[in-house]
């Protein structure tokens, strides 16, 4: 399918996003490893947390499924049935590292699998640390790709410290370690996001934290009620459309508003953005609130690894606000793109470039001239949902016709983002068989 975008009326009121799918994930995972149920409410209903509840089910968890609402019933104390074959990810790298983590210290084989474009991420960068600890991983190949087999057993716990800035590496290392004997210590090399231990301590295992070091003990979660609030990586393609659809001024409610996912805010508060962050309950174990957006000149701004690793979902939204910024944006220290659903350096670089953008790729980055006019373009995401969506919001800001390809593939974070537009006054958007 194919969804066409032509500049944009202004975007004006308020919009509730989808559920967040970094907590949603945990949340399912979690709450199998726990003893009794949990009710999870606002569970995404992003393609990626099916996949997860799909893993689940075929590993003997009982899962009941309901429009914004997951019960789970925890498998603390009976453990994971053995699947009868290869249990599918889909296109979720958090669902396949996660669930390793998860898997690792269970006495059952387990083989995991996904798309086409899974089955290309590095999957070492996990089985490292967690084959340290005990398990018995496999690759497709010596550079760790997909399908994995997982013998779990007896683990121990380790201290390490990862290569990459990763939460899905810190996730998979914790997970684990809840079920493995002694302490697990993660030592960070720059802040990712910290969802997996404010929901394992919320849920009753002991986790510390001291600066770039988190450590967890083993234990079995206890099940609980969980309110998920919106998608922060969800509201930045609306955030980023209402910055640069002329008149706009709209209102995200009820958005997660943990500090290690706010980076895309501070970066667009950087180059000039008029935002109002309102936080509704700063002390909750994941803080939400509101966010006030109104259309707002930019300017180009300097981003480090740091920046990026704060904001790694929201980059390319960045590259695309800085085509319309004044004077040069320098994002560096972005290697980790290339390795998402897609080479998301190569993708943003194509599709900007063929809009009339003048953006160059550097070696672990982007260099952006802002001012330049955009142009309607035939793009493709190469089924990349994230690269979709930006795309769509450049067709917003563009002269002329702009055509996303692959527009399916939106439904990966953000099934009803298209409407969601729509509903806040968008114009000139269509859909094509
Ligand atoms: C995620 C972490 C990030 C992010 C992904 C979701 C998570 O990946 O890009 O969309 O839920 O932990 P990395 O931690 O591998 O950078």
């Amino acid at each position: 399918m194919q969804a066409s975008f032509e500049k944009s009326e202004s975007l004006r009121g308020d919009i509730a996003v989808p559920g967040d799918k970094s907590i949603s994930h945990r949340a399912a995972i979690v709450g199998a490893l726990c003893r009794g149920s949990t009710t999870i409410r606002g569970y995404s209903p992003a393609a990626d947390c099916s996949s997860t509840c799909e893993v689940l089910l075929e590993l003997g968890v009982r899962i009941t499924r309901d429009p914004g609402w997951v019960i789970v019933e925890g498998r603390g104390g009976i453990g994971f049935k053995q699947p009868g074959g290869a249990l599918d990810a889909g296109n979720s790298g958090t669902t396949m590292r996660l669930l390793a983590g998860a898997l690792a210290a269970r006495p059952i084989t387990v083989t995991l699998t996904g798309d086409a474009s899974l089955r290309a991420r590095p999957m070492a960068r996990i089985i490292e640390p967690l084959n340290l600890m005990g398990a018995s991983i496999t690759a497709e190949d010596t550079e760790g790709h997909p399908p994995l087999e997982i013998r779990g057993g007896a683990l121990e716990g380790i201290e390490y410290s990862p290569e990459v800035a990763s939460a899905q590496v810190k996730s998979a290392i914790l997970l684990a370690g809840v079920g493995a004997s002694g302490r697990t210590v993660v030592h960070e090399k720059m802040p990712t996001r910290d969802h997996t231990e404010r929901m394992l301590r919320h849920m009753g295992i002991g986790v510390a934290k001291h600066g770039l070091s988190v450590e967890v003990g083993p234990g079995v979660p206890c099940g609980c009620y969980l309110d998920i609030p919106g998608d922060l990586s969800s509201a930045a393609f609306i955030i980023a459309a209402a910055l640069i659809c002329p008149g706009s001024d709209i209102t995200v409610r009820s958005v997660g508003l943990n500090p290690t996912r706010t980076g895309f805010l501070d970066l667009v508060r950087r180059m000039g953005a008029d935002i109002v962050v309102d936080v509704e309950d700063a002390g909750s174990w994941e803080p939400a609130g509101n966010i006030r957006v109104r259309q707002s000149p930019l300017k180009g701004i300097e981003m480090n690894g740091r920046d990026v690793a704060g904001a790694i979902d929201e980059v390319t939204l960045v590259a695309l606000l800085a085509t319309q910024a004044e004077g040069p944006t320098v994002i560096e220290g972005a290697t980790e793109l290339r390795h998402k659903e897609s080479d998301r350096i190569g993708g943003t670089i194509t599709g900007l470039s063929a809009m009339g953008a003048d953006i160059r790729e550097t070696e672990d980055g982007m260099v952006i001239e802002g001012g330049r006019a955009l142009t309607g373009a035939v793009v493709s995401p190469n089924g990349d949902h994230r690269l979709a969506m930006m795309f769509a919001v450049a067709g917003m800001a563009a002269g002329g016709r702009t055509v996303v390809r692959d527009w399916e593939c939106s439904e990966i974070s953000y099934p009803g983002f298209l409407e969601a537009l729509r509903g806040l006054g968008g114009t000139g958007m269509a859909f094509h068989g």
